[in-house]
């Protein structure tokens, strides 16, 4: 495919600058799009040969069936996480790579960040010094050392947040469907199951990804076998928590601390100015008012060395797709696997 006309949605400023400098070695032809790519925008594809989306734009059935009419042929998503696309719709005629990894170390930091945070409850301290309050009464926090995690999902993002803690020397309970055990010996890290899991740690950090299987598994059920005091950090994906049974548990005190750098509903909100308006979610606007909720707009990935990598990640699938070479970070329209063997042998589906 000769010089390839790339849509690209979703674009806010800080893309459009680390997209301008990393195509400087590339010179893609790129339309960026301020709005989200949906049903309503879809028609903003036509003409084009590929679409760059990210993690709130919504490539549902329609929308993918609409693109390929259109005679898009490649989704160049510019983010790990793909639960926003229906594969299966895309299967066989648009093709959908990702950037798997920019900056474990990005989202792992960041996790830890709000931990502490919440913990030491720097946030609440900021406001108060700002109003002339040095009071310290409220502030009290804990020692993270001999405290348990609970580790949910131990991939890339999973195993840098164990090692951080494992410097604060704390004691590591994991659960993955797939465990690492050698990387559990070499971190003494102990995998339980996740019932364990829940029953034992006193901070749980969730980084697996989102599936009909992990839908909602902070529910009202888990938290109420949770350790009481308990803190939730989820830095995966909003879906993985039911925001009500969160806040339940946040009001009949079994949870004590809740930092969430996804939610649910986020596509409404997140990533967006709404300084000038209400918030129409009553479960966020209730959320946003318990001050041992720490909330942050999906910016755990959001450093330069990630923003840097996104792009030149990005372009690099969509040179490598326009040269006809191996797609490396194509997704299995089945299992989600890069590079599923069984899916090239046409077995997956
Ligand atoms: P990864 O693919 O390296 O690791 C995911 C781990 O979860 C794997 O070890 C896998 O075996 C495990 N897993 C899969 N299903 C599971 C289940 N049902 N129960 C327990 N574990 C399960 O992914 P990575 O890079 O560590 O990212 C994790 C998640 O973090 C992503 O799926 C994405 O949703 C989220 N993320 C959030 C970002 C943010 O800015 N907040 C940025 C990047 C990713």
């Amino acid at each position: 495919m000769e010089n390839p006309k790339i849509a690209f949605f979703d674009a806010k400023p800080y893309d459009t600058s680390f997209f301008d400098e990393a195509n400087e070695n590339f010179n893609y032809d790129i339309s960026y799009f301020e709005s989200r790519i949906s049903r309503e925008t879809v028609p903003l594809a036509k003409g084009f040969d590929i679409v760059c989306a990210f993690v709130n734009d919504s490539l549902s059935g329609d929308v993918v069936r609409t693109l390929k009419d259109y005679g898009v042929s490649l989704v160049a998503l510019r983010c790990a996480g793909y639960n926003n696309v229906d594969l299966k719709a895309a299967y066989k005629t648009l093709h959908v790579v990702r950037v798997p990894s920019y900056s474990p170390h990005a989202v792992a930091e960041h996790t830890v960040a709000m931990m502490l945070a919440l913990n030491r409850k720097t946030h609440r301290a900021y406001y108060r010094i700002r109003d002339n309050n040095f009071s310290i009464n409220g502030l009290l926090g804990f020692d993270m050392y001999g405290k348990t995690a609970g580790i949910i999902g131990t991939g890339k993002i999973g195993k840098i947040v164990i090692k951080i803690l494992n410097g604060f020397d704390m004691n590591i309970i994991a659960f993955d469907r797939n465990p690492d055990k050698v990387f559990a010996d070499l971190m003494n890290v102990k995998y339980l199951n996740i019932e364990q899991v829940y029953r034992n740690a006193d901070i749980i950090s969730l980084h697996c990804p989102l599936t009909t299987e992990t839908y909602h598994m902070i529910n009202q059920h888990s938290i109420s076998i949770m350790k009481k005091n308990v803190m939730i950090i989820n830095t995966g994906r909003g879906q993985l928590i039911d925001s009500k049974a969160l806040i339940e548990g946040l009001k009949n005190n079994r949870i004590r601390y809740a930092g969430l750098d996804v939610y649910e509903e986020e596509s409404e909100y997140f990533f967006e100015d709404f300084s000038g308006s209400n918030i129409d979610d009553d479960v966020l606007a209730r959320l946003m008012t318990i001050n041992n909720v720490l909330i942050t707009s999906h910016q755990a990935f959001f450093t330069e060395e990630a923003m840097k990598n996104i792009a030149l990640t990005t372009l690099t699938n969509i040179k490598d797709y326009a040269e006809g070479n191996r797609l490396k970070n194509e997704i299995c329209y089945k299992c989600g696997e890069e590079n599923c063997r069984k899916e090239k042998e046409g077995r997956c589906f």
